[in-house]
């Protein structure tokens, strides 16, 4: 019987310091979890400001402190672009090697720079806009498409540069016994009206739009462009056509309105339309042959406003 009850107090005492153990282990892992729960703590300013253009690092003034995490990871979540005027909602998440992750919200402005007004701009790849007179330049290039437009006063005449550039080629070309020669040089504001309105009554204002500029929108008023020989897309693959694919830059024109870039100039394939931008900038457009536009070289649009 004493035997017996000895073994029972054995059994319990057994039983008691297992309970004992399970209750520390129980309060260390407690205790081991709660200081797992330390979560760093992000000191950030709640909104950055920039002036288009200018990349900044949005880390730079973002600290956390913890106090015995090592490994802190901190990213920024959103979208964003430093060429972009607006005001981005984004993210600092902070991940420490515990699995703690926290996720502070925080504003970034990006501003129009000091000298930006009405008219002064930034394209999306960068590139300095102004507008003069009702022209618009951008990195002193002028720019006419289906964005920007001519005042209905401008222009009278191919311009001399133009001219001097034209013959130069003109010759060129001779020497290689290929005759190039304008067919439709400057085209005044109300030219462009009487033409453009034509091509909607015969085809359509849809269609036109694919081929003829509405007038103010048309390159051939800014004097610094011409359609050469046949203005068809005959012209196409004939000896002309390839020499001055191939060669116009070299004199400072540019192929307007490459094959295949239609999304991006807003007209159609014209072989025969040439327009002048100096030889430096011709010289990159022509890309060794691979012809980039105007307008994803300047990162700008080319469509009506309406
Ligand atoms: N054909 C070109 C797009 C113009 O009308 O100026
Ligand atoms: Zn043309």
């Amino acid at each position: 019987m004493k035997r017996k009850r000895r073994k029972i107090k054995k059994i319990f005492l057994v039983f008691l310091m297992y309970f004992f153990i399970i209750c520390v282990a129980f309060c260390i892992l407690k205790f081991v979890k709660i200081e797992n729960k330390e979560i760093p703590k992000i000191t950030y300013p709640k909104i950055i400001a920039t002036t288009k253009g200018e990349s900044i690092n949005l880390l730079e003034k973002v600290s956390v402190q913890n106090k015995d995490i090592s490994e802190i990871n901190i990213e920024v979540e959103g979208n964003y672009d430093f060429n972009k005027e607006g005001e981005y909602t984004l993210y600092y998440v902070v991940k420490d090697n515990l699995g703690n992750e926290i996720k502070e919200p925080f504003t970034l402005k990006v501003e129009r720079t000091l000298e930006e007004d009405e008219n002064h701009f930034t394209t999306s790849k960068g590139f300095k806009g102004e507008i003069i007179d009702g022209v618009t330049y951008i990195d002193g290039t002028l720019i006419v498409n289906k964005t920007y437009s001519l005042p209905s006063t401008f222009g009278n005449g191919l311009t001399e540069e133009t001219k001097n550039a034209f013959a130069q080629l003109k010759a060129a070309a001779l020497l290689e016994g290929l005759d190039i020669y304008i067919a439709s040089g400057f085209r005044s504001y109300e030219r462009q009206v009487t033409l453009y309105n034509n091509y909607v009554k015969r085809d359509g204002k849809e269609a036109a739009d694919t081929y003829s500029a509405r007038p103010g929108h048309s390159e051939h008023q800014s004097g610094l462009t011409f359609d050469v020989n046949e203005v068809s897309d005959r012209f196409h693959g004939t000896k002309e056509a390839n020499w001055l694919s191939d060669n116009c830059y070299k004199f400072g024109f540019i192929l307007r309105f490459p094959n295949g870039k239609s999304d991006e100039t807003g007209f159609k394939y014209e072989s025969w339309h040439f327009r002048y931008v100096g030889e430096d900038l011709a010289k990159k457009l022509y890309n060794n042959g691979n012809w980039i536009t105007l307008e994803e070289y300047f990162g700008i649009p080319s469509v009506y406003e309406n």
